[in-house]
This record gives C-alpha cells, structure tokens and sequence, in this order.
C-alpha cells in the first residue's frame, strides 16, 4: 500500500527581518518579522512524498540528490514531530486488522526541488520546510490548522513559519519558552494590495559563505549594536509596517523595508568576525534604487517620491518591491545603468505579482 502527496509552495520575503535566536534548539526569534509572500509560479519548492508499509528506511533527495537524514536534525525533528501527532490520533481510530502497519510506522520518500538556486540567500529554506510540513502532514493524514504546520514549519527553518499564509504575514516572537505562541499570523491576503510587486535580481547563484542560522547566532553572541535592535528598532518597525500595509502605504513600507535591510546588513558588519552578505553588484544596486527616488518630475521640478524599495537576505541578491504602474520605468532604469555585460549571464529580472498559497 502507498500513500502519496505533492504540494508546492513560495518563498516569502522578509521586510521587517528575523535575525537572531532566543532559543536554538525549538528556534524561537528574540524579535518579530514581518514577511511578503512571493507569486509560487516564479520561485517554489515542490515536494513529494511518498508512505509506503513495504519501505525499510526513510529517504530524502534535495534537486535530485539523495542526502542522509540522521545528518538533519532539522529534518529529523520536523519528522519525529509530525509522527508523534499521527501516533496520537491513532489512539482514536478503530483497531487495525491482522498484520497491518500504523500509518505513523511506515517509512516515507520524501523529494524536495527548489526551482531557483539553492541557499544563493533567495530564502529557499522557507519555501522547503513549509513544504515538507505541509506534504508530510497530508501523507500521515493529519487534520493541522495553517497556525500548527507554521509552528512544525518554524522547527525547519524559522523563516518557513511565515510560507504557510499568502500576502503579508508576521512571525510573533512570542514568549512562552515552550514556542507555543511562536508562530505565523496573516497582516493581510495579497489580494488587500494587488498593486504591490516584487522584482527579484539575481547578482549572484552561489551558495552563500555564512549560513543564516551560524551567522545569527554569532550576531547575537558579539555584536553591540543587536540589543538596540532587538529591544527598540524592531518592535517599532513591526508597528509601523503593520500599519503601513494596512494603509497600503507604500512610502512608509518602503522607507521601513529599506531601512530595517540596511539595519541587519549592519548588524551582520558589526557580528565578530563580520559577516559580508552584499557585493559591489548589491552596493550599486542600493544606490541606483535611492537615485531613482530622488528624481523629480521634469515639468513641474516636484520630486516624484519613493517608488522603489530594495531588501537582501543572506546573500547578494535584490527583491525590489515596487508599485506596478512604475515597474516598467524602474525595469528600464536598472537596465540603462547596468549594463547587461555586468548583469549577465548570472543576472535575470522578472516583475512578479503576489500570489497566494
Ligand atoms: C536574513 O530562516 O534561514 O532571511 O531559522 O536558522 O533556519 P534558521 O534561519 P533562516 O533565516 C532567515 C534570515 C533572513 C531574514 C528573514 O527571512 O527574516
């Protein structure tokens, strides 16, 4: 007997950013984030797995390439957890015939494909464990609200708890030290602001040399400037990008978004030994997306205001968000700036509207 399932998720990207653990281990934030949810037609992981009472072991292939479990604890826990929940509602299903498996002790396939490149800093682990929860909680045929599978998601990878809503979403830092209430909530569907886009730019498709969940916790245990992170600049920027979605607001969204990458660029410069997530592609990009904000009008000389927001995760590549009636023009600057000799062949740009999960 086999039972099967495929989901596909999105990536989401983080506007007010998660940097930094209080607890290690169930990986619970010292502060909250705030993310978007990506269109899943461009950037996705998509997974299948597969439970079968005749496998002998548990196997997992990431792009294709097997990988051994036991070396993921992450995995393992995420698997050992969602096993326990199916133990549990075994407990209140009917007896099993003679010789048949409980469904919580079958072995399961599991395969795993980004459809973007890998650890480049394009959050694709939030993608991938928001899948594999997703996926492996069908198989098992467990009855989790969206709120459960972002906490099962979270012990993955804590910026996968945000990839099981669409639109905006915020990850509550929560203080239960259990990470009861340390979960994924929705601000607001992609449906609330259509006009929103995002523009990735790929600078770069290697691996990246810090992995966020090493460089997070060197951040937290030498940078100075962190407290004033954690306990004043982030919880007022939460306030204030929740209200700024909500108000559709896109100058403050984007003044918020662009300060708060800077913000833990610096934290990342200020960790000991720093950590360099942009290159002088990135650099240039920032400072191209600032010039574009400061043109004025050429009839009335008034300035035409921010209309372009750049962020960076672990890594050098730009998500841009902007508002569609200016994606052609701003798609048109970047181009006329950077010649495409520097932007490719590792570069490509795509206008890509929210989509919902
Ligand atoms: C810079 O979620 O990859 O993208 O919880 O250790 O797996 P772990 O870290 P991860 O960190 C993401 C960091 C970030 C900011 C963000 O997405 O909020």
């Amino acid at each position: 007997e086999l039972h099967e399932a495929t989901v596909t998720t999105p990536v989401n990207i983080a506007v007010v950013k998660y940097w930094g653990k209080r607890n290690n281990d169930l990986i619970l934030p010292t502060n909250s984030s705030i993310s978007c949810t990506l269109n899943q037609d461009h950037l996705n992981t998509k997974t299948t797995v597969r439970a079968s009472s005749s496998y002998t072991d548990d196997r997992f292939w990431l792009n294709g390439i097997e990988e051994t479990i036991s070396n993921s604890p992450r995995l393992t826990t995420v698997l050992v957890t969602l096993r326990a929940i199916r133990k549990e509602k075994e407990k209140t299903l009917g007896p099993l015939a003679e010789g048949e498996k409980p469904l919580s002790e079958w072995k399961l396939h599991i395969a795993s494909e980004n459809n973007f490149p890998t650890a480049a800093g394009l959050a694709s682990s939030s993608s991938g464990y928001a899948a594999l929860a997703v996926c492996i909680s069908k198989v098992l045929e467990l009855d989790l609200t969206a709120s459960e599978l972002s906490k099962i998601a979270r012990r993955g990878s804590g910026s996968a708890c945000r990839s099981l809503y669409g639109g905006f979403v915020e990850w509550q830092h929560g203080v239960d030290p259990s990470g009861e209430d340390s979960c994924a909530v929705s601000i607001a569907p992609e449906s609330h602001w259509p006009e929103l886009e995002a523009l990735i730019l790929v600078v770069s498709d290697v691996k990246k040399s810090t992995p966020s969940t090493s460089g997070m916790s060197t951040t937290v245990k030498t940078s100075e400037l962190f407290p004033l992170r954690v306990n004043e600049v982030a919880p007022k920027r939460i306030k204030q990008m929740e209200q700024a979605i909500l108000e559709k607001d896109f100058n403050s969204f984007a003044t918020i978004a662009m300060k708060d990458s800077n913000q833990f660029h610096a934290v990342c410069l200020d960790t000991f030994p720093p950590i360099f997530y942009l290159n002088d592609v990135s650099r240039g990009i920032i400072t191209l997306v600032h010039r574009f904000n400061s043109q004025v009008d050429p009839a009335t000389g008034e300035p035409l205001g921010i209309r372009a927001a750049y962020t960076f995760d672990a890594g050098a590549n730009a998500v841009i968000f902007v508002l569609k009636n200016n994606v052609k023009e701003l798609v048109e600057y970047i181009a006329s700036h950077f010649p495409p000799a520097t932007l490719q062949p590792t570069s490509v740009y795509f206008p890509d509207p929210f989509g919902i999960f």
